[in-house]
């Protein structure tokens, strides 16, 4: 079972104020914390920087690679950085370097069942409300409403069809699903939320105490 991990680490972090991915929590960079929780069940790593920035030097089981204008891209160049086939390929957000070792554990053991697309997913608390021009249009019915993480967990080939279509998402999950491949759930964890704003380093940085950081 080989498992290949991309890390897409190349946004500006414009809602932050700054590349996020370089920030320091307790001594390591943020995307160096999300290097590390996916070491150990990852047989290469691939992540894709910005552009502009000198690349660290790459080995066989750590590489690193200049992502694109979008998310997508990002991910299309780590997956051909990636060189060899794997058996699964996880796509995982540098925004979210607190997802535990225990979530990547999940999303491989329900690929290792056979299902072709895996996403970790946690219920809506909130009612969400579809809104144009400040007015609610619609609101969606909260028990068929989940928030959806990373690490996304692929077969090698369904990935490498994503990726082939050329297709643009938020993440390669609803590109799966655009064609007509299922996508199996499996339960998230608030600790995988994605920093996004400053404040979500003070949120985040709790749960840390006492995870063997
Ligand atoms: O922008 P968003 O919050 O969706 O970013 C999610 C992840 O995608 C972040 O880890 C970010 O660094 C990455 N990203 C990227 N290339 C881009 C845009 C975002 O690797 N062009």
């Amino acid at each position: 079972m080989a498992v290949g991990t991309l890390i897409v680490a190349a946004g500006s972090g414009q809602r932050f104020g700054g590349p996020k991915q370089f920030e320091r929590v307790g001594g390591i960079t943020l995307l160096e914390a999300a290097i590390e929780r996916a070491k150990s069940i990852s047989n290469r790593i691939v992540v894709a920087l910005p552009a502009g920035i000198e690349l660290p030097s790459s080995n066989s089981e750590l590489a690193y690679t200049v992502g694109g204008d979008t998310r997508t891209e990002s991910v299309a160049n780590a997956f051909r950085a990636l060189g060899d086939r794997f058996d699964y390929v996880l796509v995982h957000d540098a925004a979210r370097p607190y997802a535990s070792q225990a979530l990547f554990e999940r999303v491989v053991a329900a690929l290792a069942r056979g299902c072709l697309a895996v996403i970790p997913a946690l219920e809506s608390v909130d009612t969400l409300k579809v809104v144009e021009d400040r007015m609610v249009r619609e609101t969606l019915d909260r028990n068929k409403i989940v928030r959806v993480q990373t690490p996304q967990g692929f077969q090698y080939e369904l990935l490498a069809e994503i990726i082939n279509s050329r297709k643009e998402a938020t993440d390669e999950a609803a590109i799966a699903e655009q064609l007509g491949y299922p996508v199996t759930i499996v339960p998230g964890e608030e600790l995988a939320s994605k920093v996004t704003w400053r404040a979500d380093l003070e949120r985040l940085r709790l749960p840390r105490v006492g995870l063997g950081f």
